[in-house]
């Protein structure tokens, strides 16, 4: 039988709007899910909604509506965008869902049966927002310590979990189980937490004050509070009716942000062990995505950025694939459209997509429709690399670090790119056709094993690009796909648009609108002048040549291949009659960088060359100094 995989996601408040934050860790939990579906285990992902609690409560009533009707209509707008996310979770839970509130029953009958639950009057500092409760110490200026929000003072009796009873077992475990909270400075956080003495947790509020969560079982003027409730969640998704069985339990993974570390790291165990379950294997808490400016996304703050409206802008495989390469393991990380449009140029349209067009093109222009058939492959480095990018991205993604094996992929099909580069296929077609043969096997063989690599991160983008090199397209590759194919290759298709188009401009709804007056502004003026404004729009750029062949079947084109610093691209420029390729590699020049990408005789070009002609003589514009490409002309 294979190995099960049981992975989760924080529920998200169902009254929330679906935000950045929720995104990539239910991004992350499905990135994992295909990773370890792809190594043949049978994996079981769960994510949901959780719609208790004082917040759900207040918002439904600001809504003028009946909670529970409230949150059918909230939580249906998390599955529509995790469908739009291609997130492929195996089951959904609510925590308004009867199979759940059956399960939070049995607990709490269960813990009060073994002594574990007592009554006491009480006085605390709630935190809605948070939906916890602080002692007097824990406060900062009087604000929660967590997001540094508003708390209110409430005093009244409510029943207690002993808590406090565990919390030597629960450093004894951590000492002995030190990957149980990961990464390793987050357990050295919740061990520094555990040195303080750890308080009861109080698990209900009175009726009175909030009706809206699930009634104590043995006292119905109380119902659970959240926490209690929501935890218990990953377990009661679990049950196997009708024999009631949790044979997914305990989790591999729950995956968190690091704002609700201790709720899942101190609360949760201690819980389980209380109940006689034993508690998850792992927890991991990734860092906040930060805007631009270090702040916090928040509501309030306005900084919030809508999942949808970006991936329905660049699409959901490329918004994963950004995602995902640029959090690092554990860290913060900060986002803005500007690094987003960078990561697709330099990653996705430059290394891979560059890479698929011109292998495809090469090979439909020499050996069409034609299987490859690839001789001795065992010397070979592209061959080698491959086993070795292999087992390493497999063994990052078994220590969740993504990013490290997205780059160590990228770095493969680098490593592709080179080797093609160097092997000519385009110049021994005709004079060593089966050396051109084998150099294009090689790439298209590297490139269907990154590809299914890379298939967890870009489910549907993959498929795409497998097509377009004759390979086969599936939604759930195997192992055993990422073994190389020493025999055959299969024909390729040709297609015309790339798979990943680079991005000139931000696209995003963010852009700013021209008020009359602005517009007005940057009219150019009845003698012909222009305002400044209109020339800084165009941005002018340092590049570095790197190769450059004449156009088939033209006496004028040349087509060259330049370094913009970050990025490559390909530009295609009359001056073939006054250039050799020899000439013009190594050349530092200036180009427009920011044209809409155009095609020349049906050769795609992205930008344009500055150039000054004098008579017959053309000549490039360059710099007077030996500065690096990339650098923007002010
Ligand atoms: N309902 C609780 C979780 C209960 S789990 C039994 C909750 N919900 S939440 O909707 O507020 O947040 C869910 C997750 O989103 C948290 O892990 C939180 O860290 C994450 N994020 C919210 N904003 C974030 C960022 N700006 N960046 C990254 N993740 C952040 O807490």
């Amino acid at each position: 039988m294979s190995k099960s995989f049981y992975l989760t996601t924080p529920l998200y408040y169902v009254n929330d709007e679906p935000h950045l934050g929720h995104a990539y860790t239910t991004i992350l939990a499905d990135v994992l899910s295909r990773y370890h579906r792809l190594f043949g285990e049978d994996v079981h992902f769960l994510t949901g909604t959780d719609e208790h609690g004082q917040k759900v409560a207040n918002a439904a009533t600001k809504a003028g509506k009946d909670p529970k009707l409230y949150c059918d209509g909230l939580a249906q707008r998390f599955i529509d965008v995790w469908e739009q996310l291609g997130i492929s979770n195996d089951d959904f839970i609510r925590t308004t869902e009867p199979r759940h509130e059956k399960i939070v029953v049995d607990v709490l009958n269960k813990l009060n049966e073994k002594g574990e639950i007592y009554k006491k009057d009480y006085v605390g500092w709630y935190s809605v927002f948070e939906e916890q409760f602080f002692t007097e110490k824990d406060l900062i200026d009087g604000k929660d310590p967590i997001g540094h929000r508003p708390v209110e003072k409430i005093q009244e009796t409510n029943y207690f979990f002993k808590m406090s009873k565990y919390q030597d077992w629960l450093i004894d475990y951590y000492t002995k189980n030190k990957d149980a909270v990961l990464p390793e400075f987050r357990m050295n956080e919740v061990l520094g937490f555990l040195r303080k003495p750890l308080e009861d947790l109080c698990i209900s509020r009175p009726k009175s004050r909030l009706s809206w969560g699930i009634p104590i079982p043995w006292d119905t003027d109380y119902v659970t509070y959240v926490w209690f409730d929501a935890l218990l969640n990953y377990y009661s998704a679990t049950l196997s009716p009708p024999e009631g069985t949790h044979p997914t339990w305990p989790a591999d993974y729950h995956l968190i942000g690091k704002d609700i570390l201790t709720t899942h790291a101190v609360y949760w165990p201690t819980m389980l062990k209380a109940a006689d379950l034993e508690p998850p294997k792992h927890i991991f808490a990734h860092g906040w995505w930060l805007a631009k400016d270090s702040a916090k996304m928040s509501k309030s703050t306005g900084n919030v950025i809508k999942p949808l409206d970006l991936a329905t802008v660049y699409g959901a495989d490329v918004f994963r694939y950004v995602l995902m390469r640029e959090m690092v393991l554990g860290q913060d990380a900060s986002f803005s459209e500007e690094s987003f449009i960078k990561r697709v140029n330099s990653d996705l349209a430059n290394d891979l997509g560059n890479l698929v067009s011109r292998v495809a093109k090469i090979q439909s222009k020499h050996f069409p429709g034609e299987t490859l058939h690839l001789e001795d492959t065992e010397e070979d480095e592209i061959f080698e690399l491959a086993r070795k990018t292999t087992f390493s991205v497999r063994t990052m993604v078994e220590n969740l670090q993504i990013h490290s094996a997205i780059e160590e992929t990228l770095q493969f099909i680098r490593a592709i790119n080179r080797d093609f580069t160097l092997a000519e296929p385009w110049k021994s077609a005709k004079s060593d056709p089966q050396s051109a043969r084998n150099a294009l096997a090689r790439a298209l063989e590297g490139i269907r094993i990154a590809s299914v690599l890379l298939s967890p991160i870009m489910p549907n983008k993959i498929q795409e690009l497998m097509k377009r090199i004759g390979a086969p397209a599936s939604d759930q590759y195997e192992w055993e796909d990422t073994a190389w194919n020493t025999t055959t290759r299969a024909k390729e298709s040709f297609f015309d648009e790339p798979v990943f188009p680079r991005v000139n401009a931000p696209k995003q709804a963010t852009e700013k609108k021209e008020s009359p007056a602005k517009k007005e502004e940057l009219k150019i003026s009845p003698d012909g002048l222009l305002p400044i404004e209109r020339f800084k729009e165009v941005e002018l750029k340092t590049a570095r040549i790197k190769s450059a062949e004449p156009v088939k079947g033209t006496d004028k084109l040349m087509r060259l291949e330049i370094d913009l610093g970050s990025e490559e691209r390909q530009l295609v420029a009359g001056i073939q009659q006054h250039y050799t390729p020899e000439k013009l590699v190594g050349k530092l020049i200036i180009v427009v960088a920011n044209l809409q990408p155009a095609k020349i005789r049906g050769v795609r070009s992205e930008g344009m060359l500055l150039a000054v002609r004098d008579g017959d003589s053309l000549n490039l514009l360059t710099v007077d100094a030996n500065v690096p490409p990339g650098l923007k002309i002010s």
